[in-house]
């Protein structure tokens, strides 16, 4: 079966290509390297010893969709293709718009163009906005997003809802990851912050490899167990997993919308992600204790039974597993 891997480069999207390929799909990726690097191509081979079809082009751009779903029988979409800087969307509200929600339209139509209507899209934890109820279930209120990031995912899951109220023969997964962290094994690919890392992993690294400093912990008073910010944190190879099964999920039944959480279940604290950290990797990260990062909330974890139940989806790897092939990542690059 052939699935259309957009934004195949990036951080989820290689580690989804691989899980693919070592699964026997046949992947056909689209990245415009916005924020990846075209050796990623070369890695993912490396690693599954399989072979792909790779076209470099910008999903804004109708052509190059048109002549991907022309030139192959495409039987599936993941939609990766994204940016995902929370920080800058506030300073870009209308490249984000465009690209994180245009791009989608330009796909979704190309797609219904060629009878195609089978697309797992990637959402985030983020639509929950500040969340009214910890584990969060997929029927908790979303909403309330603060930043264009946010929103534009929001927006996508409303226009995808939309579209299968039009017309209920789409086939559709959203996944709404929690923090993916971590890297392959191979320590071949990973994450690839641009600039200062934003999120906490891979800050952390960062101080571990001596690149930076020390680690601000933004503020030390929420209502938690040590008073730092607690969230889900999951192995980037098991949210990749979790696309195969969302795949082989679509397969199996044809039609319908489902919305899936991919997280553990479990909250860890700014302090525990520290100190496990330093454990596993036995390696110091200094830290200072400083105010709040204004937009956070205490606590966000997941209630991942409904994944469990209809994907067949557990995340097998610990905290331990996902800290220990995080710093492997960045001790290799
Ligand atoms: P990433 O930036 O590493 O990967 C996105 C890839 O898409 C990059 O390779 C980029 O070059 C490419 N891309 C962006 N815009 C494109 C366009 N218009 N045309 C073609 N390629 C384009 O990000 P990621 O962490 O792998 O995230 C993948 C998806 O998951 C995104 O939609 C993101 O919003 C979502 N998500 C990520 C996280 C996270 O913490 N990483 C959490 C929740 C949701
Ligand atoms: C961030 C994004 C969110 C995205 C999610 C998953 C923001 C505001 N939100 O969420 O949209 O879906 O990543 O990738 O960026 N922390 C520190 N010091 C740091 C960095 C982080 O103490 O240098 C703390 C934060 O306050 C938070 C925790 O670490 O309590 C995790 O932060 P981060 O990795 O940025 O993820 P989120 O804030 O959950």
């Amino acid at each position: 079966m052939k699935i259309l891997v957009t934004g195949m480069c990036g951080y989820i999207g290689s580690h989804t290509a691989v899980e693919l390929l070592e699964k026997g799909y046949e992947v056909i990726g689209l990245d415009n390297f916005s924020n990846s690097k075209k050796e990623v191509l070369e890695k993912i081979k490396k690693i599954t010893n399989k072979a792909f079809k790779f076209y470099e082009g910008d999903m804004i751009d109708r052509n190059i969709l048109e002549t991907i779903f022309k030139e192959n029988d495409i039987k599936a979409v993941i939609d990766f293709a994204a940016y995902k800087s929370v920080g800058e969307s506030v300073q870009k509200p209308l490249e984000y718009y465009i690209n994180n929600v245009s791009s989608v339209l330009n796909l979704l139509s190309v797609m219904k163009e060629n009878d195609i209507k089978t697309i797992v899209f990637s959402s985030s934890a983020t639509v929950y906005g500040n969340p009214e109820e910890v584990p969060i279930k997929e029927t908790s209120k979303i909403g309330g997003t603060t930043n264009p990031y946010g929103t534009s995912k929001l927006f996508v899951e409303k226009i995808l809802e939309d579209l299968y109220k039009s017309d209920d023969t789409w086939n559709i997964c959203i996944l709404r990851y929690f923090n993916p962290i971590g890297a392959h094994k191979s320590g071949l690919i990973g994450e690839e912050p641009n600039g200062i890392p934003a999120n906490l992993v891979p800050y952390i690294a960062k101080v571990a490899k001596g690149k930076l400093k020390s680690l601000n912990v933004f503020g030390n008073d929420y209502d938690t167990k040590d008073g730092t910010g607690v969230r889900d944190y999951i192995h980037v190879v098991d949210l990749a997993v979790g696309h195969v099964k969302a795949i082989e999920k679509l397969e199996k039944d044809k039609k319908g919308l489902h919305i899936y959480n991919l997280g553990t279940g479990t909250g860890y604290s700014v302090l525990e992600i520290i100190k496990t950290f330093e454990k596993v990797n036995n390696i110091k990260v200094p830290y200072n204790i400083v105010e709040r990062r204004s937009g956070d909330i205490d606590s966000c974890y997941s209630d991942p039974e409904k994944a469990k139940k209809e994907l067949n989806f557990k995340a097998k790897y610990t905290l331990e597993d996902m800290l220990k092939d995080a710093w492997n990542y960045e001790k290799n690059n």
